[in-house]
């Protein structure tokens, strides 16, 4: 089993029939939705916010700027479409963190490709003002359901904290699985 990788792959659901929990915060972070001008600005953080976390990721992919250009075509791809929302948290003119928000037919919706706060800002709240923004959104726009799908490593017998997060927030698990994936 040397040149494999286990990962755990996890769905979420959320039915947005029912109330979205209320989340207080005493943070002076601003949630709002990312423009195109903030691309440049999420550049720089696009990658760090998903570490050390998704390193197991990077290598799989090929290295840190082989990853954040796979991460920024795809920050790219929602910035530039009306069915689908990035939301930043910024502090003090820093974008610390982020969410994404995709649309589909008849009433169902993703988060694309989860929430990521930069590590020194994390265990604030600012991970769950993201994912209530990005899900806040979608109810508005008329989606029902939303899923997700998180993949992790080196959490198979424990929840990693997006996990914890998915689960604090409402989302309920429908699939929980184990794959073996070859190591590049
Ligand atoms: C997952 C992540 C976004 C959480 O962001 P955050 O700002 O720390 O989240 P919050 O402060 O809102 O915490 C949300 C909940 O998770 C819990 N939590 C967060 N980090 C935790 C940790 N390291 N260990 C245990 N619990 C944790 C909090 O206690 C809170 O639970 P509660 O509501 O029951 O108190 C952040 O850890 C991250 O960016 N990770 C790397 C990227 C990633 O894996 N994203 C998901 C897939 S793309």
């Amino acid at each position: 089993m040397k040149n494999k990788l286990t990962v755990r792959n996890i769905g979420f659901l959320w039915d947005l029939g029912e109330p979205l929990p209320k989340f207080g915060s005493k943070n002076k972070v601003a949630i709002r939705a990312a423009m195109p001008k903030d691309r440049g600005r999420l550049r720089k953080i696009v990658l760090e916010a998903y570490l050390p976390d998704w390193l197991w990721w990077v290598r799989k992919t090929g290295g840190k700027e082989r990853a954040r250009a796979d991460l920024m075509s795809y920050v790219n791809e929602f910035l530039g479409d009306r069915e689908r929302r990035i939301f930043v948290a910024e502090e003090g003119g820093k974008i610390i963190g982020f969410s994404g928000a995709a649309k589909h037919d008849r009433g169902t919706g993703t988060i694309g490709y989860g929430v990521a706060v930069l590590p020194g800002f994390r265990k604030r709240g600012i991970g769950s003002m993201l994912l209530l923004a990005a899900l806040d959104w979608l109810k508005k726009s008329g989606v029902r359901f939303v899923t997700l799908e998180e993949e992790t490593f080196g959490f198979a017998n424990k929840d990693s904290p997006a996990i914890i997060l998915y689960k604090s927030l409402g989302g309920k698990i429908i699939s929980d699985q184990i794959f073996s994936q070859a190591r590049v």
